[in-house]
């Protein structure tokens, strides 16, 4: 599984999306250690607060299949726009906890253009479990 193959999947994601309201489909795709990819997208719901994006609606969908979060190697976000999707804050707080912080993010546009970055990079600083202690 190479980074263009897990983007493709990120892209095939997008139709899983419930997104009457913006209409913006946000497809994304988890590569696991056991070469498992697992797909998730954006859902929303016309109570505007609840819509769930697609980055951390695939990162719960990961660990309810089984998985942990040292099973994950690489996440890559798809969205069809001429700017790259980058997760929102919330998503990259959750990742910080949820996602390796150095591995892979890959986020991309349905016209060949992605950036290749990670947690650490999007979100330096995170508050965390350590912070509570
Ligand atoms: N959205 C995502 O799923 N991921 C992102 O990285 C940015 C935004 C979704 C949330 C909402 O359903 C739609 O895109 C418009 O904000």
């Amino acid at each position: 599984m190479n980074k263009e193959e897990l983007m493709k999947a990120s892209d095939e994601a997008r139709a899983l999306s419930y997104s009457p309201y913006s209409n913006f489909k946000v497809g994304a795709a988890i590569l696991l250690k056991d070469g498992t990819i697992i797909k998730g997208a954006n859902i929303e719901n016309s109570s505007y607060g609840l819509c769930m994006c697609a980055e951390r609606n695939t990162v719960y969908r990961t660990l309810l299949s089984g998985y942990k979060v040292e099973d994950m190697l690489a996440l890559a976000l798809c969205a069809d726009a001429d700017e790259l999707p980058y997760p929102c804050g919330a998503c990259r707080q959750v990742l910080s906890e949820l996602f390796p912080l150095d591995a892979p993010v890959i986020v991309c546009n349905t016209k060949g253009k992605f950036l290749e970055t990670s947690v650490r990079e999007l979100l330096p600083y995170a508050f965390g479990k350590d912070n509570l202690k």
